[in-house]
């Protein structure tokens, strides 16, 4: 790992693995009663957020607090950005402050990529517009690794709304790099083309991307960042590609239920689907603590893990 983590495209299925192995010793850390490691004492951590959300950023933040760090938010609505500073000053402002780590999400692809040449920090993308979620995918992985045992033939349906999602082109990445088959299911007006430039089987019917999969994912709609059009209604959407217990019976009998979250119930999986017996969409919430426990401990000691985690 080097000094920032802005994507999988750019990691190789070695430090894939390390990251993984990393948060499997987190996750034992998190299962104990007193959760507090020593890993980032005196270390600063700020998530920067320009969009909103629930789970990433909170994680970060516990994941931070559990290690030691000083840790502290920002949202674009409640700052500076709000009387015209820029992004790049924004961040170069967090850095001045001696900020060891700067978790960003942004609105525009490529917005970490660009700023961090630009500081000390190292800067994880938390999210940016439709181009990476780089953590998510590391959680949805740790996740399969736990309940499949391995990614090698694992066949991987990705369903939805392909075109906006930035979850999707991360786990495309990763699992293809660790040998998994990934399948990409959607409406053709919600599937860009050349996806299969990325080494992925593209359908246009859910329920035969989910053939035989081991893992069914599915993506949200993305409403706001829908053009006009896409698709009729919400409604109509869910009666042609939407996932509920008969078109899930077109994977494996024991294929697991992901969604990295939040849910639009009733558009992209039925209420029954998201509520089943295989769905593990709460046990991805709680390894994305560990997840990101292990990223900001690999980028505080340089990427490596050269010292036991307990
Ligand atoms: N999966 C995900 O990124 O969720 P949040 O938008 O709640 O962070």
């Amino acid at each position: 790992m080097k000094k920032d983590l802005l994507g999988l495209k750019d990691l190789s299925a070695d430090e894939i693995n390390e990251i993984l192995s990393a948060a499997e010793m987190m996750k034992f850390v998190l299962g104990q009663k007193n959760k507090k490691t020593p890993h980032l004492q005196g270390r600063t951590v700020v998530t920067l957020f320009y969009e909103n959300s629930t789970r990433t950023r909170l994680s970060f933040e516990l994941a931070a607090k559990y290690m030691s760090a000083n840790a502290a938010n920002i949202s674009a609505s409640g700052s500076s950005v709000q009387k015209g500073e820029s992004l790049l000053d924004t961040v170069r402002t967090i850095d001045a402050m001696g900020t060891d780590i700067i978790v960003m999400r942004h609105n525009m692809s490529g917005a970490p990529h660009i700023i961090a040449p630009h500081v000390n920090a190292s800067i994880v993308n938390a999210g940016d517009g439709m181009n990476e979620h780089p953590t998510q995918a590391l959680l949805d992985m740790l996740t399969i690794k736990e309940k499949k045992g391995g990614f090698k033939g694992l066949k991987v349906a990705i369903l939805g709304d392909i075109e906006h999602s930035r979850v999707v082109r991360s786990n495309i990445y990763g699992l293809t790099k660790l040998g998994a088959e990934v399948s990409v299911g959607g409406p053709a007006t919600l599937v860009p083309e050349g996806m299969e430039n990325l080494g992925v089987k593209v359908f246009h019917s859910v329920q035969e991307a989910m053939v035989d999969a081991d893992v069914v994912m599915g993506l949200r709609i993305q409403l706001e960042r829908q053009k006009s059009g896409l698709f009729p209604s919400v409604r109509e959407y869910h009666r042609f590609f939407g996932i509920d217990g008969k078109r899930l019976k077109f994977a494996k009998p024991d294929a697991l239920v992901m969604h990295p979250g939040p849910v639009n119930r009733g558009v992209e999986f039925s209420s029954s689907v998201v509520d089943c017996g295989r769905s593990v969409i709460n046990e991805q919430v709680t390894n994305g603590v560990a997840v990101r426990m292990a990223v900001m401990y690999m980028l505080s000691r340089g990427g490596k893990i050269n010292e036991a985690i307990d």
